[in-house]
């Protein structure tokens, strides 16, 4: 309120100055709604990118009395030394490059001899600036503010631009890890271990304000629960027009002669950079109206900075105010009266009075946000003051307006006493902490995570792999054992007839009843169980339970009586005599029933029809592999399908090759589908450079070791178990799930690959990721869930890239025989895998065109599984007979 003073009535003008600059609380009141409204705008993902009032995620979440995170690794920071460097005026505005080497040289001079340390020396960069953080270590400038304009930094990482300074001045070991704002490092150092400082707020030439949010509201992050510290920015409220109506025409001069027009109107209300040239305008103004320096010469007040908040504070604050005022005003070269003096600091008290309010404003805003979010009906809480003005300012009316703006808030207004550098000292720790972790974390995957290189490595080792399995002396030394198929072409469309299909080898067993007619195709199938105990008992149980399901299906399909050509596909390597006859050479993927290895498959079936008594029913014509039926199945679709793959519980791939390169077949006309058998790549050991100790720790454990390496670094059966073994280890070096039992963890397949499949889905919350492993009764916090994912993601993106440079060594050769500059080919693909996981078939698609870029290949998706495949082959095989 406007007072007079000293008994004598307020000259007018004066008073329609002080009126203006005086914010009454009811529009306080107002202020503060319409910060939270932008602030608010500033969390919202929607609306973030308009927003005037940034909300900055800053990566810090909690405060340091919090449980957890900065628990201070390293004890206390007892001990500070500091020492303060003089910036040169003209490094403000010159290259990013000249302030970040005079930043770098001032810590080499600080260290002295220390910067010779081989140490490694941790360092936490606080940088009052507004800044978009997606890591501690890693911050992009938004924009220059205070004065500061140097070239080459806006968008850019200045953590990267400082670490850079550094290594060129040579400091020893020394390593940016945290980056933070100055508001933040304020708010680390004022906690209690009663009340924690959850507020920071700094007055000085900037003003801005930061708090620890609930993260549910931070929709800018991926994180979902807990809290994370925002810096708010605030000094840009009002560049959207929110605070035209407290403006004044001094607000408006001092914004129109700032090196930034237009923008930070709330800090040039608030702070010390401003607060000096406001009061000036409002002087030249009512010398203009002839109330103040009656008969002087003002020009000297048109000069911007001539007067400083420094001696705006002292004007109003010490008792000898009104000599204070007097001697400023002299230096100027004015004249003042004692009328002049005391209408000048009334000015000041005014100014910077609307300072304190509008911070209570801001603050009130915060401090209601906080409440709300939390539900709670009263809040107590610390918040942490810094900065100059703040130091000049009267504490008991940032208290007071505080108070009546938030009168739910309890705020206990802190002091910060050694400034940013204790609390940015905390936050180093921490981050030291997380960056040694992250050290570490790399180190263990860093032999999962391949280079172009090393797929070349691969791609040329398969090459060399088929090359020696398709020659008839080398194939018995051959890992990739490349058998024939008896398969000479992909289906023509003429194909007609029905079929009884067997589909044995993937995640189900199937029973299908194919009619291909010249409509198409039509599919009756079902699904029926083999129990683990079948497939690893003996192999007459295991072929009297298939017969047993095709008379199950023939009666339900009211196929009873009628003898349909069979087609089997048998998902295992088989060395082919015919198309209907298949020698198993060793059982995969989990089965191990006895008596079927080096038998033909097609008479243990039908034996198996024999016991049962009914092999009349019963006409096997052809036996293929999945690669193979899912080959036809597509090729039935597109004529250019001449590829088939697999990824599932097993991986493995065919193609069709010129006959004159298959060693182990007579003939030379025509071309052949080979059965790769490529799971067993690098069983003679050329893929030992590869594998991890997780690998191995994977392989002992299963039935085959030392058996199908390839596969067991790519398919379904095998990731889950990868990954639980990385977990192990993480476990074991106190990274993940630290002071938590985790017994489950130890239990084999206990982490299945579908978990992968979900785990990698992009944008799924972490809550999900989370719900996941409790489910596995792993108890993950947020950051755990997203090593959890990091290292899926490492499993399933190295498995995809093999898996292209097996396909890229494929596609290639393929070019080659037929002596084409560019081959254009389909692979038809299935499999749980590929078509489950969010992330697999791009991987594969992308690495491969790297890898094979003279090649466009098309991935075709088999719809309705091999058994339709198998049906085609019988149905060449039967016509075959006829003609
Ligand atoms: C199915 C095919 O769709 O995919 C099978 O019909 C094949 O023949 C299987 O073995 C492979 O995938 P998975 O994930 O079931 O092993
Ligand atoms: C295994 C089998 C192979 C099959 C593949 C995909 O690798 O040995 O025959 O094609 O799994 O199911």
């Amino acid at each position: 309120m406007v007072s007079s003073l000293g008994g004598r009535a307020l000259h007018p003008q004066v008073q329609r100055v002080l009126l203006a600059l005086t914010i009454p609380l009811d529009l306080l009141q107002m202020v503060k709604a319409r910060m939270m409204l932008a602030m608010n705008k500033g969390l919202n993902r929607q609306t973030h990118a308009q927003a005037t009032v940034k909300m900055l995620p800053t990566y810090i979440c909690s405060t340091p009395n919090g449980t957890g995170r900065t628990a201070q690794p390293g004890g206390r920071f007892p001990q500070l030394s500091d020492n303060t460097f003089d910036m040169p005026e003209d490094l403000m505005q010159g290259t990013g490059e000249a302030l970040f080497d005079f930043i770098a040289q001032c810590v080499r001079q600080f260290l002295g001899d220390g910067c010779h340390s081989k140490e490694r020396l941790p360092l936490g960069f606080v940088f009052p600036f507004s800044c978009r953080q997606t890591r501690l270590d890693k911050a992009e400038l938004i924009s220059w503010s205070k004065g500061f304009s140097c070239s080459d930094v806006e968008g850019k990482d200045v953590v990267q631009l400082l670490q850079l300074a550094i290594n060129k001045q040579e400091v020893g070991e020394l390593e940016v890890v945290a980056l933070m704002n100055d508001t933040v490092g304020t708010m680390m150092t004022c906690s209690t271990r009663e009340i924690p400082c959850e507020v920071a707020l700094i007055v000085d030439k900037g003003t801005n304000s930061c708090f620890m949010a609930d993260v549910q509201h931070v929709q800018t992050v991926e994180e979902t629960r807990g809290r994370m510290c925002v810096n708010t920015e605030w000094g840009c409220f009002g560049d959207d027009g929110a605070l035209d109506d407290i403006l004044t025409p001094y607000d408006q001069h001092v914004d129109e002669e700032s090196s930034n027009p237009g923008v930070k109107r709330f800090e040039k209300l608030v702070g010390s950079l401003y607060l000096g040239d406001v009061v000036r305008h409002a002087l030249i103004a009512l010398a203009a109206e002839k109330a103040l320096f009656i008969g002087s010469n003002v020009t000297v007040l048109g000069t911007k900075g001539v007067l400083t908040t420094q001696q705006v504070v002292e004007i109003i604050s010490s008792k000898e105010g009104m000599t204070k005022a007097r001697m400023t005003l002299e230096a100027l070269g004015l004249r003042p009266s004692e009328r002049d003096c005391c209408r000048m600091q009334q000015v000041c008290r005014a100014v910077v009075s609307r300072s304190a309010a509008l911070c209570a404003a801001g603050l009130a805003a915060i401090l209601s946000l906080i409440r709300q979010s939390r539900g709670l009906e009263r809040l107590m809480i610390n918040v942490a003051v810094d900065g100059e003005l703040y130091h000049g300012m009267p504490h008991v009316q940032l208290d007071t307006v505080t108070r009546l703006l938030a009168p739910e808030c309890l705020v206990n207004l802190k002091l910060s006493e050694d400034g940013t550098g204790r609390g940015a000292a905390m936050v180093t720790a921490v981050a030291l902490r997380l960056a040694d972790q992250r050290r570490e974390v790399n180190q263990l995957l860093a032999p999962l995570r391949l280079t172009r290189a090393d797929l070349e490595r691969v791609q040329a080792l398969m090459r060399q792999e088929m090359d020696l399995g398709l020659g008839r002396e080398t194939n018995a030394n051959a890992s990739v054992r490349m058998l024939p198929t008896y398969v000479r072409g992909t289906p023509d469309g003429t194909e007609r007839g029905e079929f009884l299909a067997l589909d044995l080898g993937g995640t189900n067993f199937r029973v299908l009843a194919v009619r291909v007619a010249e409509k198409g195709i039509q599919i009756a199938s079902q699904i029926y169980v083999i129990p683990t105990n079948i497939m690893q008992g003996t192999g007459e149980a295991l072929f009297d339970h298939i017969v047993d399901c095709i008379m199950d299906f023939q009666m339900k399909q009211d196929l009873k009586g009628r003898v349909l050509p069979l087609g089997f596909t048998f998902s295992f390597p088989c060395k082919q005599l015919g198309l209907d006859k298949a020698v198993l050479l060793n059982w995969t993927k989990g089965f191990s029933a006895s008596d079927c290895v080096g038998k033909d498959v097609v008479q243990l079936l039908r034996e198996a029809a024999q016991r049962k008594q009914v092999e009349k029913a019963l006409n096997v014509v052809a036996v293929v592999n999945d690669t193979v039926g899912t080959m036809m199945s597509c090729g039935y679709e597109d004529p250019e399908c001449e590829i088939g793959l697999i990824v599932g519980t097993g991986t493995n791939a065919c193609y069709m090759e010129e006959m004159q390169n298959v060693g182990t077949v007579e003939g030379e006309q025509g071309r052949m589908c080979i059965n790769m058998e490529w799971g067993a790549f690098g069983d003679n050991g050329c893929l030992d450079h590869l594998f991890t100790e997780f690998d191995q720790m994977v392989d002992e454990k299963t039935i085959n070791p030392g058996k199908q390496r390839f596969e067991k670094l790519i398919s379904g059966m095998y990731l889950g178990e990868i990954v639980r073994h990385i977990l192990l280890a993480l476990v074991e070096k106190g990274i993940l799930f630290q002071d938590k039992a985790c017994p489950t963890l130890q239990n084999r397949d206990i982490f299945k690959t579908k978990f992968l499949s979900t785990i990698e889905i992009d944008g799924l919350a972490l809550t999900k990721v989370q719900a996941i492993l409790w489910d596995l009764e792993l108890q993950a916090n947020f950051e755990e869930c997203s090593l959890v994912r990091e290292v899926c993601q490492t499993v399933s993106l190295r498995a995809a890239q093999l898996c292209a440079a097996g396909l890229a060594a494929v596609v290639e050769k393929m070019r080659e025989n037929r002596g084409l500059g560019q081959l254009a080919v389909t692979v038809g693909v299935d499999g749980t895998l590929y078509k489950m996981h969010p992330c697999f078939s791009e991987h594969l698609q992308q690495t491969l065109q790297d890898l094979a870029p003279n090649c466009a290949v098309t991935f075709l998706l088999s719809e309705d599984g091999s058994g339709k495949g198998a049906a085609l082959v019988a149905a060449v095989a039967v016509c075959g007979a006829e003609s």
